[in-house]
């Protein structure tokens, strides 16, 4: 299957931005990565409560994600001090369709509002539309997340869906909107 082979080159691949580096996530990330999702001020933007979240269920996750022909998940790293700073995917990659689903977590939060995020999107994007020769990419972000949704619209994401008070968070149901990217094919 050619998405499982284009998968496993991912395996190695690095893909180098202006502030980030994406490289492959390894086991040993793991720990630091459920810090993060069991983290409030971070998960509150997560499209799960990690709370009852265990270290069994992240390696099961991980595992899972290892094996799958359909997503890939990235660390990301500080360029300039290899710093593990967060993590970001794609998937439920549809190689047939050419379409996938991307996620982003930047975990450690003296990063956020630098500049980090929209690099990693910027790298994400390129590698799904030109390494992956994707044709469109979809997300969920929750209406009060106006950071994310300000990046995702730098590069292009479009709002296509609003699912009206679909997320209870702090006492109050909030919109989720659902965005995608599509491919410029002329
Ligand atoms: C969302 C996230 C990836 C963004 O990355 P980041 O490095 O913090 O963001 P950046 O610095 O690259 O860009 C943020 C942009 O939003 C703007 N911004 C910040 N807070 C904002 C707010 N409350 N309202 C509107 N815009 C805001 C910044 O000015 C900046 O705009 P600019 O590029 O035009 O200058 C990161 O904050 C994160 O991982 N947050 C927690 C998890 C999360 O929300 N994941 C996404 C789930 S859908």
């Amino acid at each position: 299957m050619a998405g499982k082979k284009f998968l496993n080159n991912c395996q190695v691949q690095k893909i180098s931005g202006k502030k980030t580096l994406l490289r492959v996530l390894r086991k040993k990330d793991l720990g630091k990565s459920l810090i993060w999702l069991k983290d409030p001020s971070v998960n509150m933007f997560l499209s799960h409560s990690f709370d009852d979240y265990t270290e069994e269920q992240e390696i099961k996750w991980f595992e899972f994600v290892q094996n799958s022909n359909n997503d890939v998940v990235f660390a990301i790293e500080d360029i300039n001090t290899n710093l593990y700073i967060g993590n970001c995917a794609l998937h439920k990659i549809d190689w047939e369709n050419k379409n996938c689903e991307m996620g982003i977590v930047i975990g450690e939060k003296d990063y956020w509002n630098h500049g980090y995020g929209s690099d990693t999107v910027r790298s994400i994007i390129n590698f799904a539309l030109f390494d992956l020769n994707l044709k469109s990419i979809k997300l969920e972000v929750y209406r009060y997340n106006r950071r994310a949704i300000n990046v995702y619209k730098k590069y292009g994401f479009k709002l296509i869906k609003i699912e009206k008070k679909s997320h209870f968070y702090n006492g109050k149901y909030w919109d989720t909107y659902i965005m995608e990217l599509k491919k410029n094919i002329s």
